[in-house]
């Protein structure tokens, strides 16, 4: 099958632009790299995917889906801060592993992670025999080892080319083989050892300048932006804002347990802004500096982790279909073993084609078994005891109850970017077609577009702008809470039906000569374009069924 052409993103961008979805933050100064501001569109389309997460993970798991075994899936929800202990981030092992070597060109400023210099060559070129290979590009790293980590580890690099083994084929010859699906690629390697980078950095050429000597050696750059409690600015107060969610569900998971009627298993949702020192945030708000998060911590027993792990992966797939991303354009990747994380087990991620990762794919969520990696981490940082007493496991005892088991639930971690799920949301609602009077137009899902419905007088007079104010006025009573119900007399009706398609609302109500005398308005389809008349009293009751969909 052939991959479409990609949507153009410029127009995508300038759509969200022009109807205020998203804005670049701190714009009227020139902006700021990474960061993203949404409008009063983007906003409202945040919250409804924010919610539609909340209610489907929160208030009414997976649609009252079973778990394993016919158990019920319980969840309940947290609000953790941004600023935790920063013992928290020692455990968790972000302070000492989440980091990336860089590189800084002297002359230019430019910065860049140091593995990527491979992309900074030219880029591997994709062969269909062995024989045709040529070595390409450049690794610098000490050992092979550790340049198979490097490639391995450039997830863009590995997802654009869609690659599907990394090995070491000719460890001698300082060569690196990958297996690309569609044939195969080498690259160089250029085995430096740590001490002497700074030797080979002055001969390697500035991918910006051309010039050799202005590359610094590698350092080690923290993803995670700090700052400090209290007036005094010295090491002991420094803390640093969170990377994740998740570990703030980590660390009050006892409160949880002594405090609710919770039983393993359970689940623990938390949602919020996470932050990162993005080296090169890029693709609008894909990979930002400042972005939200929602994350579920699923504890179960470890003898059925593994079912959990394949339940939750079903299910967050079939969620992101259930509200838009339907079709070729999602997939569910299963990691391959060098590709996971120090905690992970398994990991699956629900990846979107993007138009600027097509024909390959970009991760909205990744499904993690991370086992009791965190539990056992927080015992052993803390000294407090993270183990769970199970009443219902055990031997059985004459009275017909259990002696119970003390264990460390393992944990599956469903984790979504809700930002990356809005982009994915509106570039696959972007639509064009010539041949309507907005040829842009968006297709939202009902319950995620951020007008839900508008209520329209066909013309300015005749009793008809009364009329569809008292239609508004009810709508918005009933559906306010759910999004914005617009109403605008002026202009033609072509025009405002096509402002509201290009904003996503799914539909338009008029009010119109019959109205008047019948009693009836029209309903129009944004999709289709199509109208139906219905009774006037009818409005509300339809309205409420199609945003339930
Ligand atoms: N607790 C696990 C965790 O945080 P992750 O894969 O690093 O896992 C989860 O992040 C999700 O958060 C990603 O799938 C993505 O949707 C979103 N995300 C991560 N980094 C991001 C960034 N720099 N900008 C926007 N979204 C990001």
């Amino acid at each position: 099958m052939t991959t479409p052409a990609p949507k153009s993103m410029d127009a995508i961008m300038a759509l969200c632009k022009r109807r205020g979805f998203i804005y670049q933050a701190s714009e009227i100064y020139g902006g700021i790299n990474g960061f993203w501001d949404y409008g009063p569109l983007g906003a409202q389309m945040k919250k409804n995917l924010r919610d539609a997460w909340w209610q489907d993970m929160i208030l009414s798991p997976c649609w009252g889906r079973k778990g394993p075994g016919g158990q019920r899936v319980h969840c309940v929800p947290l609000e953790t801060c941004i600023i935790q202990h920063p013992k928290v981030w020692e455990a968790s092992g972000h302070i000492a592993g989440f980091n990336d070597p860089m590189v800084d060109d002297k002359e230019t400023k430019q910065r860049f992670r140091a593995d990527q210099l491979s992309g900074l060559f030219p880029e591997p070129s994709i062969h269909s025999s062995l024989e045709q290979i040529r070595p390409q590009c450049t690794v610098i790293a000490s050992t092979v080892g550790e340049a198979i980590e490097l490639l391995s580890a450039d997830k863009s690099l590995r997802k654009a080319a869609g690659v599907r083994a990394i090995g070491q084929s000719f460890p001698d010859a300082g060569v690196i083989e990958a297996d690309f699906g569609t044939g195969m690629a080498r690259w160089n390697v250029a085995l430096v050892p740590m001490s002497l980078l700074r030797d080979h950095a002055r001969d390697v050429p500035s991918p910006y300048t051309g010039k050799k000597g202005s590359l610094t050696e590698p350092r080690q750059f923290s993803l995670m932006f700090f700052t400090y409690t209290g007036a005094v600015l010295d090491e002991d107060n420094k803390v640093y804002l969170r990377p994740e969610t998740a570990q703030g569900i980590f660390v009050q998971f006892k409160n949880v347990v002594d405090t609710s009627r919770v039983k393993v298993p359970f689940g623990i949702g938390n949602t919020g802004r996470s932050f990162r020192n993005e080296i090169t945030p890029r693709n609008f708000t894909f990979r930002s500096r400042e972005f939200e998060q929602a994350e579920l911590e699923f504890f179960c027993h470890p003898s059925e982790s593994q079912d959990w792990y394949a339940f939750w992966r079903d299910f967050r797939m079939d969620w992101w279909k259930a509200i838009g991303l339907a079709g070729d354009n999602l997939i569910l990747r299963e990691h391959e073993k060098d590709e996971l994380s120090h905690y992970s087990i398994g990991t699956s991620d629900v990846e979107y084609r993007f138009p600027f990762t097509s024909p390959g794919f970009g991760e909205l969520e990744g499904i993690a078994h991370r086992g009791c990696f965190d539990l056992t981490q927080h015992q052993q940082h803390s000294g407090v005891k993270q183990d769970y007493f199970d009443q219902e496991r055990g031997d059985p005892l004459p009275n017909g109850s259990r002696k119970g088991e003390r264990y460390l639930p393992h944990v599956i971690e469903p984790a979504a970017g809700l930002d990356r799920g809005a982009l994915a949301l509106i570039c696959e609602g972007y639509t064009r077609d010539e041949s309507r009077p907005s040829p842009e137009f968006l297709k939202l899902h009902p319950r995620i577009a951020p007008i839900k419905a508008a209520v329209f007088p066909l013309v300015n007079k005749d009793g008809m702008p009364e009329v569809a104010e008292k239609l508004h006025a009810d709508l918005s009573r009933r559906f306010g809470h759910l999004g914005f119900i617009e109403t605008d007399p002026k202009q033609s009706i072509g025009k405002r039906y096509a402002r509201m398609d290009e904003a996503g609302c799914p539909f338009c109500f008029t009010i119109d000569g019959d109205t008047l005398t019948g009693q009836t308005v029209t309903l129009r389809d944004r999709d289709t374009g199509q109208q139906q008349r219905i009774a006037i009293d009818q409005a509300p009751a339809m309205l409420g069924e199609k945003l339930q969909r």
